[in-house]
């Protein structure tokens, strides 16, 4: 892929550095392309080293310095704190963090679960990878003073129930506590913290999801979102959920307090989050 670098491209992310996890595949690689196009450096964080290099490979452009690859499994803190060091050491600084790495984990019912197998290695990817990812890069941001942006990627499935498999749904309505939590903690800092929240996207991980309804490629994971969702005639794909990442991760969103992060959503499913919604002035009482 061509970096564009012409004199009309607005560089969104002109010399910021971006770690971004789970990048070798989907919305992480999405979003690494999208960054790199708008002027980031990005380290390309993940446990799939083969693909990852792909993914640094496609995006390099003339420019091949603009993305690298880290192995970094987000649930092993030594790997989390040394990528964040790496990518300090490699660019200088870090601006943004995008805990984006996630998996569906265990399809158990919660009447057979398997708590540590299925529950406990479900919540140390989706749920602990981000705490580390917020605890290493918002340490890094605090101890140079920069006023970064932490993106975590929650999902439809962290306001319903029902949405995946249950340690799925519960360990993404842990991450967004999590970042309303960190989000308060940090804002004194300048550091913003917020997530967005996807509906069925056609990646690797949903296509495992579905494929035991004997739903085995994009066209029918497509079909099966557009038929429950409010907006029609549109397919949401990763570059979407990259853009509304790239929004957050950008300076135009440095003083955007209420942002609602809308990928999809389903019916009757106002699927936003706002970190900062103890901010909001209390309801008049009538
Ligand atoms: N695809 C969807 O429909 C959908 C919807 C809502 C939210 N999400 C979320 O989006 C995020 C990205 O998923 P995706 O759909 O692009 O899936 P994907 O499978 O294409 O990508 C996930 C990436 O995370 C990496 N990863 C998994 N475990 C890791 C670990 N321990 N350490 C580091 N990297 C690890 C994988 O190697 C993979 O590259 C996840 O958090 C997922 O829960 C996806």
């Amino acid at each position: 892929m061509e970096v564009a670098h012409n004199q009309w491209a607005i560089f969104r992310l002109e010399g910021k550095v971006a770690i971004i996890t789970g990048a070798a595949s989907g919305i992480g690689e999405a979003a690494a392309k999208l960054f790199v196009e708008n002027g980031a450096f990005v380290v390309v964080a993940d446990i799939q080293e083969e693909l990852g290099l792909k993914v640094v490979a496609s995006i390099a452009g003339p420019d091949v310095d603009r993305a690298i690859y880290k192995n970094c499994d987000v649930t092993v803190e030594k790997q989390v704190e040394e990528t964040v060091a790496f990518a300090i050491e490699k660019y200088g600084t870090l601006d943004i963090m995008y805990s984006n790495a996630g998996i569906l984990g265990s399809t158990d019912s919660i009447l057979d679960m398997d708590m540590e197998e299925g529950f406990d290695r479900t919540m140390a990817v989706n749920l602990r990878g981000p705490a580390l990812c917020i605890k290493h890069a918002a340490g890094a941001m605090v101890k140079r003073q920069v006023r970064g942006s932490i993106i975590c990627t929650a999902s439809a499935a962290s306001v319903l129930g029902g949405l995946g498999p249950i340690a799925y749904n519960t360990s993404k309505h842990g991450l967004v506590g999590l970042v309303r939590a960190a989000a308060s903690e940090l804002g004194k800092h300048g550091i913003r913290v917020n997530c967005v929240s996807p509906y069925f996207v056609a990646t690797p991980l949903a296509t495992s999801g579905m494929s035991a309804k004997g739903i085995n490629n994009a066209s029918g994971i497509e079909a099966v979102a557009s038929s429950a969702a409010n907006l029609k005639g549109v397919a949401l794909k990763a570059k979407h959920v990259a853009e509304a990442a790239l929004f957050l991760a950008s300076d135009e969103s440095s003083i955007y307090l209420r942002a609602r992060q809308r990928a999809a959503h389903p019916p009757a499913t106002p699927c936003r989050h706002r970190s900062d919604d103890r901010r909001r002035p209390p309801r008049r009482a009538r």
